[in-house]
């Protein structure tokens, strides 16, 4: 059955592919985007399928959103709508809490009033802060240590409490790092692998900071829009937190392996001084969103760093 889904921040990163999920697995989708970060060519292969609809407007106004659902019926919310630098968020505090808290409280206030079941946030590995005990599970204390993932967690809380207090389901995905095409590689603060990526495409050396040993849990994209589609798609979701990662740690030193067999008259690698404020290892356990949505993470990073050079 046909079913048409609202994605807010539908020209970003994530939003585009599961945009583009979604419309290949047959439903209509109203994207919603102010543009700040998102990309308009994101969605060049949405704008051209039939069944999808671009709002450019902002997540946070409820006016905005009000008219969104205002005389449609929607199936289901992925809010992706986001402030998505860390530094950032330090540097806007205001802006921060208006578009990671606030926006969240204005899209579950308008499925509420609007009859839409169903909200799929995105949140983030950043709720747990820097912990000793690896894997992360959904059950640890959260620790967040920016004003970033202090929005996120409030968010998650935020939705928890109304599917408590009115039977909204709210899903919250704990994204990892996630990596894959469309991600910007502008800034220094960029994911490391998109920045990898542009810079030996373009045969620039790369900085590695620190010795290289340490860990991140690296998801496709391609995994997390199954995840968020599966999510909005599943007869019932309930509600609940759940990461979204494989479930692997995998080094920078790694990393630069797989970088070498791909582009083997490569450009060099610096090391430096680490970052501070960097977390050593990060892992996420990815068996609750196996055992509630039956998904699992499947692109291994030798393939996904194949099909991000390619392209793909
Ligand atoms: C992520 C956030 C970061 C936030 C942190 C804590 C992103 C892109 N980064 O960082 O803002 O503070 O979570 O929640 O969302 N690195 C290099 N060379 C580079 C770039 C990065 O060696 O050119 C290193 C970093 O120092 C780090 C690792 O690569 O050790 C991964 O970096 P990054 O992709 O920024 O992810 P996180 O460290 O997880």
């Amino acid at each position: 059955m046909e079913r048409t889904f609202l994605v807010t921040g539908a020209a970003g990163f994530i939003g585009s592919h599961s945009v583009d999920l979604l419309l290949a697995s047959g439903h209509a989708v109203i994207g919603l985007d102010n543009l700040r970060t998102g990309r308009l060519a994101n969605l060049e292969q949405a704008l051209r399928s039939g069944r999808f609809t671009f709002v450019e407007g902002d997540a946070a106004d409820e006016a905005t959103v009000d008219a969104v659902f205002a005389g449609r019926r929607i199936d289901g919310v992925l809010h992706l709508a986001a402030l998505v630098s860390v530094p950032e968020s330090f540097r806007e505090p205001a802006l921060n809490f208006r578009t990671n808290v606030a926006a969240t409280d204005v899209v579950a206030r308008a499925c509420l009033r609007h009859g839409c079941p169903r909200v799929v946030f995105a949140s983030s590995a950043a709720v747990y802060g820097d912990r000793a005990e690896l894997p992360n599970r959904e059950s640890a204390v959260p620790q967040p240590m920016s004003p970033y993932a202090a929005a996120k967690l409030a968010s998650e809380e935020l939705l928890l409490g109304y599917a408590a207090s009115y039977g909204l389901q709210a899903v919250c995905f704990r994204y990892f790092n996630v990596y894959g095409v469309r991600q910007d590689p502008g800034s220094p603060y960029s994911g490391v692998l998109s920045i990898f990526t542009d810079r030996f495409a373009a045969g620039l050396p790369v900085t590695v900071y620190g010795d290289g040993e340490q860990t991140r849990d690296f998801v496709s994209v391609h995994d997390v829009a199954r995840a968020n589609a599966t999510a909005l798609i599943a007869e019932a979701a309930g509600s609940g937190r759940f990461n979204v990662c494989t479930g692997v740690a995998v080094s920078l030193n790694r990393v630069l392996d797989v970088y070498r067999r791909l582009y083997p008259s490569s450009a060099g690698v610096a090391y430096a001084e680490a970052r501070v404020g960097d977390i050593r290892h990060s892992c996420g356990d990815a068996g609750a969103l196996a055992k509630r949505f039956d998904v699992r993470a499947r692109v291994e990073i030798e393939a996904g760093l194949g099909a991000l050079v390619r392209g793909e």
